[in-house]
């Protein structure tokens, strides 16, 4: 059993990922912590030694891994946006439920986490622009649509399991 979870920073899909997983009686898979045992390094520090471009080339290279790997794979919210990861998630046959979440939700979650880098380095106006921009990217993805702001864990992940 296979399934990809992405959304924007914010939209629980680490959460949802390990709940997931243990509801369907499989592995749980995070490429932000693959990337960094690996690494041996916080994504944070290898944003600020080495680059988020650094940063992208290791994701790209993990993704391919993880996707040959069974159980739940929750990506990082920049993961699909660079074209060769859009294409190898596609190309997956994997289902990929877009974890949706408006702004409002995104701002209460990630504001005080000091763990994201682009939370840290871009203002309030930035974030929003970037997840308007993503938007449209995670939903050409998707074969699933769960839209999350009202929903609990519990909820969403029984909602995942119905269409799947
Ligand atoms: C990023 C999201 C992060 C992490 C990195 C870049 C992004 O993952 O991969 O900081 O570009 O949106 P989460 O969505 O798990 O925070």
């Amino acid at each position: 059993m296979q399934v990809i979870l992405i959304g924007f920073m914010g939209s629980g899909k680490t959460t949802i990922g390990q709940l997931l997983a243990r509801t369907l009686a499989t592995n749980h898979i995070d490429l932000d912590e693959f990337i960094m045992q690996k690494a041996q390094q916080s994504i944070t520090e290898i944003f600020a030694t080495k680059g988020e471009t650094y940063f992208r080339q290791l994701e790209q290279l993990y993704l391919k891994q993880t996707l040959k790997l069974p159980g739940v794979l929750s990506t990082g919210g920049g993961t699909p946006i660079i074209a060769p990861n859009a294409a190898l998630l596609a190309h997956s046959k994997i289902p990929i439920v877009w974890l949706s979440t408006n702004i409002q939700t995104t701002f209460q979650r990630i504001q005080n986490d000091t763990s994201r880098p682009l939370v840290n380095d871009l203002d309030t106006t930035a974030l929003i622009k970037l997840q308007k921009k993503r938007n449209p990217l995670y939903q050409a993805l998707a074969n699933i649509i769960i839209p999350t702001d009202e929903l609990t864990p519990q909820q969403i992940v029984a909602q995942i399991q119905r269409q799947l």
